[in-house]
Parts: C-alpha cells; structure tokens; sequence
C-alpha cells in the first residue's frame, strides 16, 4: 500500500532529527522526500477525479499551511482556493469543543468541491465542519486529509483522499502543532511525551 507508514519506516528511521529539535522531537516519522513524493501522488489522484470543471479547493485553518502551498502547486487543474478557520479547544492533545473562526467566502452552490484538512483524528473536525458545507449545496464535495490517525476515530467519518496512515501518535511539523508550536518544522516528528505530559508532581497544582 502506498499510504502504510509501514512502507516508510526504514527511510524515516535513517533520517536522524536536526539536533535543534531533538529534545521535543523523538523521531522523524515523515521525511520531506517522502512528503513530496506522495503528495505528487495524491494531486495526480485529485486532478483525475476533478477534471473538467473548475473546482473549489477550501482548506482548514492553520494546520494545512504546508500541505496546502505543496499540494496547491502539483494540481493542474482550474481552481479557486478559500480557507474557513477551525479551532478544537481541547486541554493539551485532546480535542474539544470547534469554534469556527473564519467562514468560507466564496459562493460554493454547485461547485465541484475538495475540502482539505491535516489530519483526521477522532473526526469532530470533519463531522463539524461538513454538515456546514454540505448546507451550502455543493454540486460535489470531497475531502483529502494529509494524515489518517484511524485508531481514535469517535465519528462516522472518512475521507477520499488520505495521503499517509498513522499509528496512534501525537505528530508535529509540517503545519501540524502543539499549542501553535513546531508548524515550521519540514517534516512530520513524534513528539516527546515529556513535552505534553508534566511530571506527576506538577500535574497536581492547577
Ligand atoms: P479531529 O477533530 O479529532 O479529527 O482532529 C482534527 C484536528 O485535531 C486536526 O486538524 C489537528 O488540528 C488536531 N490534531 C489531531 N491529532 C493531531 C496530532 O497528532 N498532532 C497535531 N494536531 C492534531
Ligand atoms: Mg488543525
């Protein structure tokens, strides 16, 4: 299978984390070059599926950034592009309640849609933000995730176009981040427990 993390392990276990992050980062879990190969093979799976009609690519806010400037560039297809802002503000690594930070502008009544996030967890996100979408009378509505962490799904959701499979695993980089942090980094990195869970002691003292 193209997507099994299984098939990338040994390339991103040879790829050692720069030392700048190596006491947050516990390994490297998607290189770059593994990143930019199968994006180049999601786009050609999208642009076969979307052919023919302009399509209206909107993306969730702010964990898509890189996916998005990387994926935007690979599809040769007629396309406009609108972003809608969603927040899960749960404690720590756990989601909690979607708060809708920026709504869609542009007019999708009828348009051939492909909605974008970065990775698909326990699937409030999705199963949030679709019902808006589909409210708005798409002539189709698709969705691509960069990440599948299927092991915590709560919600009946899945998505068309899923550019790896992960285990059960907190990630950073690569536009995803903990507490905003680590978006920068150009791969996708396991983050250290240590960062998101204090010591025992602390953890008392709210
Ligand atoms: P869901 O709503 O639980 O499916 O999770 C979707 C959102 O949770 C994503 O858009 C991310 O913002 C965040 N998320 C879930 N898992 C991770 C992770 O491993 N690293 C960083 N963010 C994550
Ligand atoms: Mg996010």
């Amino acid at each position: 299978m193209v997507n099994g993390v299984k098939n990338l392990n040994n390339e991103a276990q040879a790829s050692r984390v720069p030392p700048r992050w190596r006491n947050e980062v516990e390994r490297v879990l998607i290189t770059e070059a593994q990143l930019a190969r199968r994006i180049q093979a999601l786009a050609r799976d999208i642009e076969r599926d979307f052919r023919g009609r302009e399509t209206v690519v909107v993306a969730l806010l702010n964990g898509t950034l890189m996916f998005m400037a990387d994926l935007l560039r690979r599809l040769n297809l007629p396309l406009r592009l609108d972003f809608m802002g969603v927040a899960s503000y749960g404690a720590g690594t756990r989601p909690g309640r979607l708060v809708f930070t920026k709504e869609l502008r542009l007019d999708v009544r009828g348009r051939d849609v492909l909605l974008v996030d970065d990775i698909l967890d326990t699937g409030k996100t999705l199963a949030g933000v679709l019902p808006r979408l589909r409210a708005l009378k798409p002539r189709r509505l698709k969705t691509c995730v960069l990440l599948n962490k299927s092991a915590r799904r709560s919600e009946k959701v899945e998505a068309d176009y899923v550019g790896f499979e992960i285990p059960d695993l907190f990630v950073v980089g690569y536009g995803l981040d903990y507490a905003e942090r680590y978006r920068n980094l150009p791969f996708v990195g396991v983050l250290h427990p240590h960062i998101y869970q204090p010591p025992a002691e602390q953890k008392r003292v709210v």
